[in-house]
């Protein structure tokens, strides 16, 4: 069966869904979704967003504390473009109406999270942002958006001239082919490849891994942000304890009420999101548990509603003034590679929220600063398309005839394991050849045929792809840089400042800018 439309979003998160409120009244848009459209990291987002509302704030500072946390390795420009932009489209949602939660006076009551030398975190329902802003803008969409759930996206499809054209979906209908002008990905982040993660289970970096297959630049893989604090119960991960719990005073501690981060870091239980993650890391591996003290927390149920409720589901006691936590996976930095417009290597493909890589969250993301990149690049991408129109693409599909039989891949379980033993906070190289040779070679998943395959093996068969480019991008970036640290290189190398490692056209390569490799196709000039 054929969809035609003008724009295809796949995702629901809030990249999507604002995008999606801006052009509906331009064009005819379909979103499709994996799973429900409110199953997204966006919905469950707790920390809130970070952008400059106070007097005494500026965007400059907020520009340093950016640069500060992702250890200098960012597409500056788009950071600028983040913060200023940011700001600026954040001010009009608090115009518009968006409800944060404020103070006595009427001013935003503004949060504190790790990093941020200012209170700027703006928050909605205290520790429920993510779901109020997501409900917000599903109010905004009319019936004029087709949203199309439980449909999983497998096989981008290309012209003959090279541009992106629409994708093949499975659903409990079968295959669907969607022909569009333009393709929007955000489909959010993989945390899920990890056995231990904040993330639902289904972010199995699905757009990373459609765009790998359609030869497109992906960038970063080797950055996967740890969160130090997820709830920990029964020897699992069952959700997040936000860094906002902190910001309001909780204390990381171990079972005998020690402070953990004292000594560590001059900012204690706010350090850069790496440095606690890897100390609370080192006490577990000591055999220790470790917990969060949020006894001097006044109201902790009213302020963290969201997470007193995870506590309770989980049978943690509040009374007792701790929460038991662990570290797991949380958020990438890298992704598909897009301009500050969403723009891809492929013309017509876009990429925006945690599936992109535009550089702005360096090696290492400051808290809270993604839903903001959700909320600016979903913009930015939509007065794109709008000034650009939807002129006559050819709908020629350029047929690749994909022949590779699936090689043998692991369990999701038995992938989860790995990545957390081999690509979690500490790294060791020599785990990390082995597994390489445990995954199929880039070359093999490029050209597996997808088409017989149900939702579940299609999702296994993506984790492997987004596994592997990280392997490959891990093992080749020697030195310790952002959120994870490499036992045989302990520390930035100078040689490495600037560097990043791209995958094209199936090939990796070290390059020396973002958007360094720079291709003319036919008559249409693609951005890098
Ligand atoms: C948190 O609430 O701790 C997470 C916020 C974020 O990752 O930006």
């Amino acid at each position: 069966m054929d969809v035609m439309t003008n724009v295809l979003i796949i995702g629901s998160g809030i990249a999507a869904l604002q995008t999606a409120r801006l052009l509906e009244e331009h064009f005819q848009v379909q979103i499709v979704t994996k799973c429900s459209v409110k199953m997204s990291s966006s919905y469950r987002a707790q920390g809130g967003i970070a952008a400059v509302t106070s007097q005494e704030d500026h965007p400059m500072f907020h520009i340093a504390d950016t640069l500060t946390a992702g250890d200098y390795h960012h597409e500056r420009k788009n950071v600028e473009v983040l913060i200023e932009n940011g700001t600026e489209i954040m001010r009009d949602f608090l115009n518009e109406g968006f409800p944060v939660d404020r103070q006595v006076d009427g001013s935003p009551a503004l949060g504190l999270e790790g990093v941020h030398s200012y209170h700027r975190i703006l928050h909605a329902g205290g520790d429920r942002t993510g779901q109020i802003m997501i409900d917000y803008l599903l109010n905004q969409l009319t019936s004029n958006i087709v949203v199309n759930c439980y449909e999983m996206a497998y096989e981008l499809l290309l012209n003959t001239n090279g541009d992106c054209i629409g994708v093949l979906t499975k659903g409990a209908k079968g295959t669907k082919r969607y022909l569009a002008h333009h393709v929007i990905l955000a489909t959010g982040g993989t945390g899920a490849i990890y056995s231990c993660t904040s993330n639902y289970a289904t972010s199995t970096g699905d757009g990373i891994a459609l765009a790998y297959r359609a030869r497109a630049a992906i960038s970063d893989m080797e950055f996967m942000q740890f969160h130090p604090s997820l709830l920990w119960c029964g020897g699992q991960a069952k959700g997040l304890v936000s860094e906002a719990v902190r910001g309001a005073g909780g204390v990381f501690v171990d079972a005998q009420r020690q402070p953990i981060m004292k000594g560590i870091h001059e900012q204690l239980d706010l350090a850069p999101r790496h440095i606690t993650a890897h100390a609370l890391f080192n006490k577990r591996a000591a055999g220790q548990e470790t917990f969060i003290d949020i006894s001097n927390i006044e109201h902790f149920e009213e302020k963290f509603p969201t997470i007193a409720q995870l506590c309770h589901d989980n049978n943690v006691n509040l009374q007792d003034g701790l929460i038991p936590v662990a570290p797991g996976s949380h958020f990438l930095m890298g992704g598909v590679v897009a301009d500050d417009k969403g723009r891809t290597s492929i013309p017509h493909l876009y990429a925006i929220g945690e599936v992109a890589c535009t550089g702005v969250h360096g090696a290492n993301r400051l808290a809270s600063n993604s839903l903001l990149e959700g909320i600016t690049f979903g913009k930015r991408t939509a007065q794109y398309i709008i000034q650009t129109g939807c002129k006559q693409n050819s709908f020629l599909i350029d047929d690749k005839h994909h022949q590779q039989t699936m090689p043998s891949l692991f369990t999701k379980d038995q992938l989860r394991q790995k990545m957390m033993h081999t690509l979690g906070i500490v790294r060791n190289p020599i785990d990390m050849q082995q597994f390489k040779q445990q995954l199929p070679s880039m070359q093999t998943l490029l050209h597996v045929d997808l088409d017989g395959l149900n939702r579940q093996e299609l999702e296994l068969y993506m984790m492997h792809v987004v596994a592997t480019l990280m392997t490959h991008a891990a093992i080749t970036r020697k030195e310790t840089r952002g959120a994870h640290i490499r036992i045989d290189k302990p520390k930035n190398d100078n040689q490495w400042a600037n560097r990043w490692i791209i995958f094209q056209q199936g090939q990796m390569k070290v390059r020396n800018s973002l958007y360094e490799y720079h291709q003319t196709r036919g008559n249409v000039k693609a951005i890098f």
